[in-house]
């Protein structure tokens, strides 16, 4: 069988999601090409021999520029921290490799931008890792509005919570805390967890046209691991904001991490005339519905749809009704569609193109969160 010949950058969380999905993606679905891990890249040398033994990579590099004038490598699957991945992608562009990289696309517009032109003009396959409208039941719930289900939509709103950043003793900056680090995150709660709810919103829901927010940065210094020194924090610890959407609803975000008690609380719920359906992480397997039109008032209630038959988005692919698949799925799902577009010539989504989209929708929440007013986002669907 053809191989889908893989570079992968950056060996923390998403490189071992990542690699998973490498590894079993061809186990579960039947594709035209079989992924095959050739060569893991980290800057940190031990841990990157640690990672190829622990996941069957061919061999190691520290160099990133090194991947992509290997022409064993057909694939760069970018799983660094937020700086690194605009010159990456576009060197990889410019390599004619395929390309794979992690949310959000980089740590603005103006870096997003150069990266949309650098695969457009190579022609290069490219996909950004929003995993979770791979995620069956929110593929589900994306189904059922497709179908008309809730018909017209009135309001959008969705969360994502976490508590961890709540003590002022965790520093800011290096290895595992870059992400509270202005300089290489671009933003905080903004870009790392909204960014997630802004592609779910534009996948069910259409174009965000225009934001009003409010940012906070409860702990306004931490020590910095890499100066030694205490340094002012740059990053956004909270973000709410409103919406308007295209289709004329209204949308409600609200992301932090200070919600003493979540870790990863992420949710959304969408109200149409018709119906409503509503989605909780923590209980992934199922889609909550709704459904108004054509019930009876007597009857009329939620409904909890486990999303586990071999009709619903994915499912057939794994065990039998009833059985449940889990977070590291997502990736797989996402990686499975990606190949099979290679196949097909059917273009991926969410592609770089459509990255932008979310980081214009996060770069107009940053703006409105300094000015209070209300900015457009110039998102194109
Ligand atoms: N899709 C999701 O749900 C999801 C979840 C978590 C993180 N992310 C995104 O994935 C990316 C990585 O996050 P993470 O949590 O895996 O980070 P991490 O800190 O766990 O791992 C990052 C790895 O990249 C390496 N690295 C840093 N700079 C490098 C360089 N220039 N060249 C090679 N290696 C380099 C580090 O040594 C580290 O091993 C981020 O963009 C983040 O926003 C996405």
């Amino acid at each position: 069988m053809k191989e889908l010949r893989v570079g992968l950058i950056g060996c923390g969380f998403m490189g071992r999601t990542h690699s998973n999905a490498h590894r079993r993606v061809n186990n579960f679905f039947q594709l035209g090409r079989k992924s095959v891990l050739k060569a893991i890249c980290d800057t940190n040398a031990e841990k990157a021999q640690a990672f190829a033994e622990t996941w069957g990579y061919e061999r190691v590099e520290t160099d990133w520029r090194k991947l992509m004038e290997a022409e064993d490598i057909d694939l760069i699957d970018i799983c660094t921290p937020n700086f690194a991945h605009a010159e990456i992608a576009i060197a990889a562009a410019k390599a004619g490799k395929m390309i794979i990289c992690e949310k959000p696309l980089a740590r603005s517009v103006a870096e997003v931008e150069p990266m949309v032109e650098a695969v457009e003009a190579a022609g290069v396959p490219n996909l950004v890792s929003f995993n979770y409208r791979r995620v069956p039941a929110i593929t589900l719930a994306k189904q059922l509005i497709d179908e008309g289900r809730i018909g017209k939509v009135f309001h959008f709103r969705a969360n994502f919570l976490q508590d961890w950043t709540i003590s002022a003793d965790v520093p800011q900056g290096g290895d595992a805390l870059w992400r509270l680090d202005v300089k290489a995150a671009g933003s905080g709660v903004t870009g790392d967890l909204l960014a997630h709810n802004i592609d779910t919103a534009l996948y069910l829901n259409g174009a965000i046209t225009r934001v009003v927010a409010k940012t906070e940065t409860f702990v306004k210094e931490r020590l910095h691991t890499e100066t030694g020194k205490v340094e002012p924090v740059g990053i956004d610890d909270a973000c709410l904001f409103i919406a308007e959407f295209a289709n004329g609803s209204l949308g409600l975000f609200e992301a932090t991490r200070y919600a003493r008690g979540h870790k990863a609380l992420k949710t959304f719920e969408v109200n149409g005339a018709d119906g409503s359906l509503k989605f909780d992480l923590e209980e992934m397997e199922y889609l909550d519905y709704f459904q108004y039109k054509g019930t009876e008032s007597h009857v009329r209630g939620w409904q909890r749809i486990h999303v586990t038959n071999g009709e619903h988005p994915y499912m057939g692919r794994y065990w039998v009704p009833g059985l449940v698949i889990g977070y590291e799925h997502s990736f797989v799902n996402a990686l499975a569609d990606f190949i099979e577009s290679l196949e097909t010539g059917k273009k991926v989504q969410p592609d770089f193109r459509c990255g932008l989209q979310t980081q214009k929708v996060c770069e107009a929440v940053l703006t409105s969160a300094k000015t209070g007013a209300w900015v457009e986002t110039g998102v194109t669907l």
